[in-house]
């Protein structure tokens, strides 16, 4: 026995409360549209005994907006050019002689996302300080909001229609720009915010230059070379010059080595690595010290003298210090009786015989190497 057999069963027993109350259905449950679109609602009478009286209503208890027309026989409800304020329920209420009821509709305005940023950009944080971005997006249907920076998607906090992006403490890593997305079926909006770190940025990205070497000795003739490193973002640009002085004429600088193939005492000095970069310079120095052995000559180099006369030789030497002398006397052992020599080189023989004549040898020594200079000394009545 079907549930209507049973209904006219208990009819023909009871017949006075068998006056059937309305059943309605709606189509459709519920409908999104664009806004400006057009939507209509038909609620129709499923059973229930006639006549039933049909009317639509808002569930607000708003009266029905202007741009809302109801059909002649009160079933269709339709909704031309919609607009933001035709969102809502509605409902068809179906009344007869044995009660009422009522059926909801409801109808979305479907919009794009907008998206609102907060705080808004360009931000300032300093290192090491939490920050929290938040978006939040408005939509129909309800758009996913996501945050993104470089093109990937960033790990987020939601809640309804917000995305909140937090750092617990900023590194100058995070600096950058970050954009906010919402999407839905009627499109996508974004916003981008910059982040600015401040404090250890300058620093992180700042040229530093460091040598090597702060002090280098080398030997004259020889090849030296010097090394800079720089670090810094952009990566620096690493130049070499010299204190007060064109770099020396045979050199070459490549990946920050500078290299000087044959020194000479004249190119000791102060050299000056410099780093550059967009947020500024950086300079770090190389001392350079070129050795070489003496130079040796003596002053005079030939004397006539008569005995009795004073000699006085004076020995002389470029070279690196310290610088020791001697004197000689070229195919004798010895020097004359009464021949003095001093540390800077000097040698004196108060009074000169006949027999004091000959060559004299001057030996200068460093550490690097010795020179010899001679004088032939001439003594004659
Ligand atoms: C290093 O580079 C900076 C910027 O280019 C410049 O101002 C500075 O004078 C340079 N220093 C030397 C020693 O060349
Ligand atoms: C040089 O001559 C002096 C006298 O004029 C003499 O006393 C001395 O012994 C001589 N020295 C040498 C090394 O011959």
């Amino acid at each position: 026995m079907d549930s209507s057999t049973t209904a006219l069963l208990l009819c023909s027993l009871l017949w006075t409360v068998c006056a059937q109350a309305p059943v309605v259905s709606v189509e459709p449950r519920s409908a999104g549209v664009r806004q400006g679109e057009s939507v209509s609602f038909r609620c129709r009478v499923v059973s229930g005994s006639q006549p039933v009286r049909l009317e639509w209503k808002r569930t607000n208890n708003h009266p029905l907006a202007d741009n809302v027309k109801i059909g002649p026989d009160g079933s269709v409800l339709t909704i031309a050019n919609t607009r933001n304020g035709n969102q809502g329920q509605y409902r068809c209420v179906a009344t007869n002689s044995a009660g009422r009821s009522t059926m909801m509709a409801s109808l979305t305005i479907k919009h794009s996302p907008k998206v609102r940023v907060t705080p808004a950009g360009p931000l300032r944080v300093r290192l090491g300080e939490p920050v929290a971005l938040e978006c939040h997006a408005t939509g129909r249907p309800r758009p996913s909001v996501t945050w993104q920076r470089h093109g990937t998607q960033l790990v987020t906090t939601k809640t309804e229609d917000t995305s909140t992006l937090k750092v617990a403490a900023v590194s100058s890593e995070d600096a950058g720009v970050y954009v906010c997305q919402a999407q839905n079926t009627e499109g996508v909006a974004e916003v981008k915010l910059e982040v600015i770190v401040e404090g250890g940025q300058g620093a992180a990205n700042a040229p530093k230059a460091t040598v090597s070497m702060a002090e280098v000795t080398a030997v004259e003739g020889h090849m030296v070379t010097m090394q800079c490193q720089a670090t810094g973002s952009p990566l620096p640009v690493v130049s070499w010059s010299k204190l007060r002085a064109p770099l020396p004429w045979k050199h070459t600088v490549e990946g920050g080595v500078l290299t000087l193939t044959s020194v000479g005492r004249q190119d000791s000095g102060q050299y000056i690595c410099n780093a550059t970069n967009t947020h500024g310079y950086s300079q770090a120095y190389t001392q350079l010290e070129v050795d070489s052995p003496p130079y040796t000559t003596s002053l005079p180099d030939q004397v006539r003298l008569r005995p009795g006369d004073t000699l006085r030789l004076q020995c002389l030497a470029h070279g690196s210090h310290p610088i020791t002398f001697r004197w000689t006397r070229v195919g004798r052992a010895g020097m004359p009786a009464g021949a003095e020599t001093s540390k800077n080189g000097q040698l004196l023989i108060g009074q000169v015989k006949l027999n004091d004549s000959g060559t004299y040898k001057c030996v200068a020594t460093n550490h690097v190497g010795f020179s010899e200079a001679l004088a032939k000394v001439t003594v004659k009545a």
